[in-house]
């Protein structure tokens, strides 16, 4: 026994539900653990071609792909549909899958300010100055995992209207658990099936792993299913990955999942003011990711390494993954934790925050230490 877990990203509970578990039981039952081949080959099931037509209903788009993890989904999207020609903009903190993906593809890679648009436009205007020909694939993400921040992304959408650029929206930490009818951003900002791709992972919500790419172009979709190389030749989701799936979306439309939800943004709310009450400060708006703000990397490996001793389980987060100086102690909220779990991991963090500001303090008085910047 670790501690109370605030490092899960099953941020609906979803993982250990009855009728989640009883689908992938039942579905092993039937069709073995396996997947037989890529999409391209035997892959795909009746389970596989369900689930498409149902994210592609919740997300008012048309068509979908599906990839074995999210990453490939973020990775496959972008190296599928750039041409070394073409121009990737991206904002500066997308996730390491779509940074990859862009490596990969292209070397006409521009970063923008992170949800700066009209830094973004200023790029998009240059490059279009220069190049009326090739491409351009616009990135960003509905909520960022470090940050807990989203862009506008109706000004983003009309910005590539605009410059002839498409949009991609990764969807991974905000679809299925935010807003009130589990949209996320996209349908928050009022902006279900006006994004040109969506792209997200089930790792969070929806209680397995596995990806998807959504468009409003058949052309993309095909595209893909054979230049995206992870979705061509990795073998497909097993039927049990695809079923539980489902079954998950099933939940997130419902009643039950309204009120996962509902549960979830509470404890978010009660953590984050809990915190503030205990003194301590965190980024972004609330959602189910909660970044206390440690500072300095010294600071926070000292935290870090205090908390599993006292029983609290969350991520220490530094650079590369964050700026130099802006290291963080990432919480991930689910419906199921309870009031007390709450307050337990705000004491835990407290403590183990104060003890460590006196360690670091104590060492400084001793010697200056190397790399345990202030
Ligand atoms: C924004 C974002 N996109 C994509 C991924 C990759 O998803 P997966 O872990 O399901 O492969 C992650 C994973 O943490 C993520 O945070």
């Amino acid at each position: 026994m670790l501690g109370v877990n605030f490092a899960s990203q099953d941020y609906l509970s979803l993982a250990s539900h009855p009728a989640i578990k009883a689908t992938a039981i039942e579905t092993i039952e039937r069709c073995g653990v396996h997947s037989a081949g890529s999409p391209a080959l035997v892959g795909n099931t009746s389970y596989s071609v369900a689930l498409e037509r149902k994210i592609a209903e919740f997300l008012a788009m048309d068509h979908v792909v599906l990839y074995p993890t999210g990453w490939a989904a973020g990775f496959g999207v972008v190296k599928g549909l750039v041409r070394s020609a073409d121009h990737i903009v991206m904002d500066m903190l997308a996730h390491s899958c779509l940074q990859e993906g862009a490596h990969a593809a292209s070397t006409n890679l521009h970063l923008f300010r992170h949800l700066d648009n009209e830094y973004c436009r200023n790029i998009l205007a240059k490059i279009r100055a220069k190049d009326k020909e090739n491409g351009i694939l616009v990135i960003t993400e509905g909520l960022f995992s470090m940050d807990s921040d989203t862009p506008d992304l109706a000004v983003l959408q009309a910005l590539c209207h605009e410059f002839n650029a498409t949009l991609v929206v990764d969807v991974a930490h905000d679809l299925g658990c935010l807003g009130e009818d589990g949209r996320g951003h996209i349908g928050l900002q009022n902006m279900l099936g006006k994004v040109a791709i969506v792209m997200g992972s089930f790792s969070k919500t929806f209680a397995s792993n596995g990806g998807f790419v959504a468009c409003k172009s058949r052309a993309v979709q095909e595209y893909l299913r054979f230049y995206s190389a992870p979705a061509t030749f990795s073998n497909a989701l097993s039927p049990a990955q695809a079923a539980t799936i489902l079954k998950a979306f099933e939940i997130v439309a419902s009643a039950e999942g309204h009120a996962l939800r509902r549960k979830m943004l509470a404890n978010v709310l009660s953590l984050r003011r809990e915190l503030k009450q205990a003194g301590l400060d965190y980024y972004g708006d609330p959602s189910a990711i909660v970044c206390v703000k440690m500072g300095s990397e010294g600071l926070a490996r000292l935290v870090s390494r205090r908390l599993i001793e006292l029983g609290l389980v969350a991520n220490l987060v530094e650079f590369p993954a964050v700026p130099k100086g802006a290291a963080r102690i990432r919480m991930q909220v689910m419906a199921n934790h309870s009031e007390e779990n709450i307050a337990y991991a705000v004491r835990i963090l407290a403590t183990a925050k104060a003890e460590a500001e006196l360690e670091l303090d104590e060492l400084r008085r001793i010697k200056p230490v190397k790399g345990v910047a202030a």
